[in-house]
C-alpha cells in the first residue's frame, strides 16, 4: 500500500503530516510563473508544451514542498480539443464560440481529442520524472478536469460570466440538447481522465467550479448524475485512482453530492462551515477550504482561520486546501507562513 500523505487521507486514513496543497497554486502570484509566461506567446502556448507546463508544475514545490503537484493545465482544453475556438485574452478571460444548437454541437468531435491532448500527457509524465529527479517522493500527481456542468456552461455561455444566462437559458429551453452537450464533455472528460492516469497522474480532481447556478433538478441530472459516470467508469479500469470533486457553491447538496457520486474527496469551498465539514467527513475524506481572501490579507485572521481548520479536521482524512484559487496579488512569503503553519500542526 502507498504511504503518501495525500493517497492516504483519500483513502480514509489519517496520514502522520497533514496533506496539502492549493487550488491555482502554480500561477500569477508567482514571480517566476510571471517571468515564464512573459516569453511565452500566450496561455495556450503554455499548456501545450510538455517543458514548460512541467516547470510550472514544480516551481511551487520547490518553495512550499507541497502533497500534491496539480498538472498546469486548464479545464477548457476539452472543448478546445472537441473542436471548438477556446482563446484567452488578456484582461478578458476566455472566449469560446458559443454552443448552443444541434449543428453546433454536432461538429465536436469526441473520437479526436487526443491529437490536441496528447503534449498534456507528456507534461504528466516530464511531472513524474522531475518529481523523482527532485526528490518529491512524498508529492502526488494530481491530474484533473473540469466537471462537465461547468465546463457545457462555458462552451453554451461563451466566456465567463457572472450569472451564465445564455447557457442557463440554453438548459431550460432545451434540456435535451444540453443533455447531448453534457453527455458529450461526459465521453472526452473519462476518455481525458483515463489518459492522464495512463500517463502517471495518481490521483484526480474534478473543478465544479460554477455548480452554485444549478437549481435542484440539474443539480441531480447534470452534476451528481455526470460525476457518477465518470467516477464509475474510471473505477472500472482504475479502481485505485482517487477523485476528488469540487462542486463550489452546492452548499444544501454537499451530502447527497458527496454520496451518491461514490468520488472519495470532496472539495469545500469557504462558505461550508466546519460542523458540515466534520459531518461530510463521514462520509469521505474532505479537502478545504480557507477563503483564499484571508490568504490574500495574511496576518492574524488568517492563521487563527487556518488553525480552526486544522482542529476541526485535520484528525480525520482530511487535505488542507483553500476554498478557492490562489488570489493573483497574494504575497508568496504570506504562503510560507501558511504552509509553516500546517507543517507545524503535525
Ligand atoms: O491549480 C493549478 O495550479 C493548476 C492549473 C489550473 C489552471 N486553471 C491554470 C490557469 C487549473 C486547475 C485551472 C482550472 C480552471 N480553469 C478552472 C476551475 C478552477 C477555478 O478557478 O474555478 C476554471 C473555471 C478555469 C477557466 C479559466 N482559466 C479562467 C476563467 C481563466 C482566466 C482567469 C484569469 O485569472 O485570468 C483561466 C486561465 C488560467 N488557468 C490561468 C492559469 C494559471 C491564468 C493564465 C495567465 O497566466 O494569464
Amino acid at each position: 500500500m502507498t504511504e503518501k500523505p495525500l493517497l492516504k487521507a483519500l483513502n480514509g486514513q489519517v496520514p502522520d503530516r497533514v496533506p496539502f496543497w492549493f487550488m491555482r497554486q502554480a500561477g500569477r502570484y508567482l514571480p517566476e510563473y510571471r517571468a515564464l509566461r512573459s516569453e511565452r506567446k500566450g496561455f495556450w502556448d503554455m499548456v501545450y508544451n510538455p517543458e514548460v507546463a512541467c516547470e510550472i508544475t514544480m516551481q511551487p514545490l520547490r518553495r512550499y514542498g507541497m502533497s500534491g503537484a496539480i498538472l498546469f493545465s486548464d479545464i477548457l482544453v476539452i472543448p478546445h480539443a472537441l473542436g471548438q475556438k477556446v482563446e484567452f485574452v488578456p484582461g478578458t478571460g476566455p472566449v469560446l464560440d458559443p454552443v448552443r444548437d444541434a449543428g453546433a454541437l454536432d461538429a465536436l468531435d469526441p473520437e479526436n481529442i487526443d491529437q490536441t491532448l496528447s503534449p498534456i500527457y507528456g507534461s504528466l509524465k516530464n511531472i513524474v520524472q522531475a518529481l523523482k529527479d527532485e526528490n518529491f517522493n512524498q508529492t502526488t500527481l494530481i491530474g484533473f478536469a473540469g466537471s462537465p456542468w461547468t465546463v457545457a456552461s462555458y462552451m453554451a455561455e461563451g466566456s465567463g460570466s457572472k450569472d451564465f444566462k445564455e447557457a442557463k437559458s440554453l438548459a431550460y429551453r432545451d434540456p435535451g440538447l444540453f443533455e447531448a452537450m453534457i453527455e458529450r464533455v461526459t465521453e472526452a472528460t473519462i476518455r481525458y481522465l483515463s489518459q492522464q492516469i495512463e500517463a502517471g497522474a495518481e490521483a484526480l480532481q474534478l473543478f465544479d467550479s460554477w455548480a452554485a447556478m444549478a437549481d435542484a433538478e440539474h443539480v441531480e441530472r447534470f452534476i451528481i448524475q455526470p460525476t457518477r459516470t465518470i467516477r464509475r467508469r474510471l473505477k472500472q479500469d482504475y479502481p485505485h485512482i482517487p477523485v476528488i470533486g469540487f462542486p463550489k457553491g452546492a452548499g444544501p447538496h454537499l451530502e447527497r453530492y458527496a454520496r451518491e457520486t461514490e468520488i472519495d474527496g470532496i472539495g469545500l469551498d469557504s462558505h461550508t462551515d466546519l460542523q458540515t465539514a466534520a459531518k461530510l467527513q463521514k462520509i469521505c475524506c474532505v479537502q478545504g477550504n480557507l477563503d483564499p481572501f484571508a490568504l490574500l490579507a495574511g496576518g492574524e485572521e488568517m492563521t487563527r482561520r487556518a488553525d480552526n481548520i486544522l482542529h476541526a479536521l485535520a484528525d480525520g482524512p482530511f487535505i488542507f486546501n483553500l476554498g478557492h484559487g490562489i488570489h493573483k496579488e497574494t504575497n508568496p512569503d504570506t504562503v510560507q507562513m501558511l504552509v509553516n503553519l500546517i507543517k507545524d500542526y503535525r
